[in-house]
């Protein structure tokens, strides 16, 4: 297969290093409109072929499929020239700034008969598809209660660089940059977890955004500081169980973790995945007695990157999908409906 990154920031390296690991996969382009960005990306990857527009690229045109690693409010523009053009697209999370835009990529791609996935990252934690087989399999009978956090703390820690003079953190807090806050970055990602892990969609919302001061006059440069930095929702799942779900860039203390606990009527299980180590521990049958919990297994699984490859290799969809990316899009363009009103709102 012969790929091309499109946008060459901080995301795109992980692309570079997860493709380039897979046999009959060849890096063969890169594009940005950062000439600098461009230079140091493909030099550190030895990409031979630079561009500076997707336009230029798509006129070269030596590729079937293209990762998208652009800012959110580019993955619609980007994605749709990509499909018109005839290639298959991986595209970053979260797929478009509204679900308009996202079911129409969903549709174009469709229409087009191209592979069209979405990079849902935390699929590719092997943790989460055996709590989704226990599930499936009754083992912890009917779910009734679920709670969902994804905490990171790059506005209190230095960990990620320094999001008040970097580029790459300050577009995610400014809405004219087209940022749907942590809600829109991180949110999609716990969402998704939360959901594919009990294997129900979500039937309603109430939600919760917070902005936080930061910047003298929410202002810094260009960027006006007004995208959400914490929300906090309470849902309820298509089978009836109810759920609390909340992220956060505050969350002094924790890197990047997401923590995922489902309680059924027979059993309960609990996943944390940290940068060092991902947990999944189970109490079920008699030991839901006494409250004993227990460490599971997990054999490694495969990520989303080989999936792209796979579909693209059979041509026909894999998951994460568009439409799951449109799905989960709604979701969140319904909490920021919920925010403003204070009411209930059904996907
Ligand atoms: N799946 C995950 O876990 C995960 C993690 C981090 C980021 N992301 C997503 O990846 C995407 C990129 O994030 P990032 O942190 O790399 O951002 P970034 O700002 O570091 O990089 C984006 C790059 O895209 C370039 N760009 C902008 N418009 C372009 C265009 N029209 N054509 C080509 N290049 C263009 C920018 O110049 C920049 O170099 C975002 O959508 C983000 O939400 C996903």
């Amino acid at each position: 297969m012969q790929l091309i990154i499109v946008g060459t920031g901080g995301m795109a390296a992980a692309h570079a290093e997860k493709f380039g690991k897979i046999n009959g996969v060849k890096i063969v382009g890169a594009t940005d409109l950062d000439g600098g960005r461009l230079k140091d990306f493909c030099d550190r990857f030895d990409i031979e072929h630079r561009f500076l527009s997707l336009d230029e690229a798509i006129a070269w045109g030596g590729f079937e499929a293209a990762a998208n690693v652009t800012p959110d409010h580019v993955h619609y523009d980007t994605t749709m020239a990509l499909l018109k053009a005839g290639k298959h697209v991986f595209c970053e999370k979260p797929l478009a700034t509204d679900f308009a835009k996202a079911q129409e990529m969903t549709d174009t791609a469709k229409q087009e008969g191209l592979v069209g996935m979405v990079n849902l990252s935390y699929r590719d934690v092997p943790h989460i598809h055996v709590m989704r087989k226990m599930v499936e399999g009754g083992e912890l009978g009917a779910i009734k209660h679920v709670e969902a956090s994804y905490l990171q703390s790059w506005l209190v820690s230095n960990a990620w660089g320094q999001w008040d003079k970097e580029s790459q953190w300050l577009w995610r807090l400014s809405k004219d940059h087209g940022s749907n806050g942590v809600l829109g970055d991180v949110g999609i990602h716990i969402l998704d977890f939360a959901s594919f892990g009990i294997g129900q969609d979500i039937a309603n919302i109430d939600c919760r955004l917070k902005v936080f001061d930061k910047a003298e006059g929410g202002r810094i440069g260009e960027y006006k500081l007004d995208a959400n930095d914490s929300f906090a929702m309470t849902l309820e799942f298509g089978n009836g169980a109810i759920g609390v779900v909340h992220a956060s860039r505050w969350a002094t203390g924790h890197l990047n973790e997401l923590r995922l606990r489902v309680h059924g009527d027979k059993g309960a299980l609990e996943l944390v995945h940290k940068p060092d180590e991902t947990i999944l521990r189970g109490c079920l049958g008699d030991d839901v007695n006494d409250a004993k919990w227990r460490d599971i297994d997990v054999a490694p699984g495969r990520s989303n990157y080989r999936s792209f490859v796979e579909a693209v290799g059979r041509n026909s969809q894999m998951e994460p999908s568009f439409e799951q990316g449109a799905k989960l899009q709604k979701v969140l363009d319904l909490c920021l409906v919920a925010d403003e009103t204070g009411r209930r709102q059904g996907v």
